[in-house]
């Protein structure tokens, strides 16, 4: 599929797009602000609310420069005079409360993104999975069925569930994330469905970073599989960001399984060509599951009815597994981490003013905190949390929320931020020592050469400034190496450049925390000409 023909519609009054944008100089599609039939408003629904809100190309790290474009600059954002709301418990209060919650919770809370090679059925899968259980309507559906058969697209009418925006539905191609909420008996769910298509991966990534759990999805049907497994194609690529961006449970669902005809040794040729690959980048077998299903017809998703399966398969659904997954200890007592993923403008009374939202990797947050953003001297107090489409007082490490923030020009706020307490910033870094490891590439790294760094939504040019050692069982085994071939871990030193289209020759600055301190501060992806080369521990700034 070929998106040279797509360009950016930069049509006034849209506001700030999410997820991160591409450091490439190609222009970042984006969808047209109506879609069709507007999706129901899932909790955290980010195509459904930042609907017709974009950001420009490059403006991840310091999204500053050309408001008008964000249209953020208008009265209703500017003119925030309420009072502001008080906090209404101290911190150490707060943290022991939600400890209790969580504790006591019957439904655990886990967010889980869908990753997959190009047209592998994830949409479909998911907008299917929300139809099943509920989540999306009867007359959702019917309408999504008669719109997509209009364009000619009926096959995509499932995926539609998911794929709000103009341009994703004109196309039949995930391009940005999309962000909503099911529960199956035991766990409640924050869905993240990312796209497959390699142009995309900037999104994929910030959708990623903010999963516990993965869902590769993969093509059963003829030749399809392969396409995804070989080398270049996003089912081997997406594993491996999952899994470097700290994701440990995957679960693989075999797709389009009605196209082979229910064939349990087209299931197993799969299985057994994958599993050492998982086994490989990092994801232990007995935490990776396969699965056979078929997104289109509703197979093995909620219900195990299919006949020609149930002769060979008697394993669970795909909801029998979510059901059961683990649920990572979250960093409650941590100083709180917000990497905003998306700026935008609250529609409604209560979400009036500047929203951005993003996932806490750590800490708590509630109404009336005054945070900081960083990088800035800016500060901004906490007017509404919305969580799943309700409001509530405080949010906590692993949740994904939306924020609405009070006395802050728009203009400070930008995405790949991230908000902490005024008492503990996040530092900063341009350069800094970390921890490689090299992915399997088909030329070595070498000090100097470009590469984009990728950290949540920031994507920024960097290079390997140093090739400190190679490392082997923890100590070194090589030091001052000429260049790092694959499969190698090693202690480098990276330093941060100014993107070449920017005017600014100043190097930026991102968040970064290092990864012995706050995990998910600390990891980062290196990216290659389209190709992820290593994935990063950040250790300490470097002088
Ligand atoms: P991107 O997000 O663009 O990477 O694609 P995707 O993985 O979300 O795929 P999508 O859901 O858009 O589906 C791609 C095509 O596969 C559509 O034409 C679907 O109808 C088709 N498809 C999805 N699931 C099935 C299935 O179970 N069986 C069959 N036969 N086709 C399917
Ligand atoms: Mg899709």
């Amino acid at each position: 599929m070929a998106f040279s023909a797509l360009r950016p519609l930069w049509t006034t009054n849209f506001l700030v797009r999410k997820t991160a944008v591409k450091a490439k100089s190609d222009p970042v599609p984006i969808k047209a602000p109506t879609p069709p039939t507007k999706p129901k408003s899932k909790p955290g629904s980010l195509k459904a609310k930042s609907d017709g809100y974009q950001t420009p190309p490059n403006k991840v790290a310091g999204v500053t420069d050309d408001l008008s474009m964000l249209g953020l600059d208008d009265e209703q954002v500017k003119m925030d005079n309420n009072p502001l709301p008080a906090m209404s418990m101290k911190q150490a209060e707060l943290i022991e409360k939600i400890k209790q919650e969580e504790e006591n919770e019957a439904k655990k809370r886990v967010s889980l993104v869908v990753v997959g090679h190009v047209d592998a059925g994830k949409s479909t899968l998911m907008g299917r999975m929300l139809y099943e259980l509920g989540d999306l309507s009867d007359k959702e559906k019917t309408a999504n069925e008669r719109g997509s058969q209009k364009v000619g697209k009926s096959s995509f009418a499932l995926a539609w569930g998911l794929d709000a925006l103009g341009d994703e539905r004109d196309r039949g191609v995930t391009i940005d994330i999309a962000t909503s909420h099911f529960d199956t008996a035991n766990r409640s769910f924050t869905l993240l469905d990312a796209p497959g298509h390699q142009d995309f991966i900037p999104n994929m990534i910030s959708g990623a970073s903010q999963a516990d759990l993965a869902l590769l999805v993969v093509d059963a049907s003829p030749g399809e599989f392969e396409a995804g497994f070989d080398r270049g194609g996003q089912t081997r690529e997406h594993a491996l960001l999952v899994r470097a961006l700290g994701v440990r449970q995957l679960i693989v669902g075999v797709n389009k399984m009605d196209v082979v005809e229910w064939s349990q040794d087209r299931f197993e040729d799969i299985q057994d060509s994958m599993k050492p690959f998982l086994q490989a980048a990092g994801f232990a077998p007995e935490k990776t599951v396969f699965v056979p299903v078929a997104a289109m017809a509703g197979v093995n998703l909620a219900h195990g009815d299919e006949l020609k399966l149930k002769a060979w398969y008697n394993g669970p659904t795909l909801v029998d597994i979510l059901d059961k997954v683990d649920v990572p200890r979250r960093p409650l007592d941590a100083p709180l981490r917000y990497p905003i993923s998306n700026v935008f403008k609250g529609q409604s009374a209560v979400s009036s003013g500047v929203g951005v939202s993003g996932r806490l990797c750590s800490g708590v947050v509630q109404v009336g905190e005054r945070l900081r953003i960083l990088p800035g001297d800016e500060t901004a107090v906490v007017r509404t949390i919305e969580r799943e489409d309700e409001t509530v007082p405080y949010a906590s490490a692993g949740q994904n929320v939306n924020l609405y923030l009070a006395g802050i020009d728009p203009i400070h706020l930008s995405i790949g931020a991230v908000l902490c307490p005024l008492s503990d910033p996040v530092p900063l870094a341009t350069k800094f020592r970390a921890q490689i490891l090299v992915f399997d590439i088909a030329f070595p790294l070498i000090a100097g050469v470009p590469l984009e760094l990728f950290h949540h939504s920031n994507n920024v040019p960097a290079t390997l400034s140093k090739l400190i050692s190679v490392i082997s069982k923890g100590a070194t085994a090589k030091p001052s190496p000429r260049v790092l071939q694959k499969g190698v871990h090693a202690e480098v030193e990276i330093t941060l450049r100014a993107p070449t289209q920017s005017s600014s020759t100043r190097a930026p600055v991102i968040p970064l925390e290092p990864a012995h301190i706050n995990k998910e501060m600390g990891r980062i992806l290196l990216r290659r000409g389209g190709e992820t080369v290593a994935a990063v521990h950040m250790r300490e700034a470097a002088k």
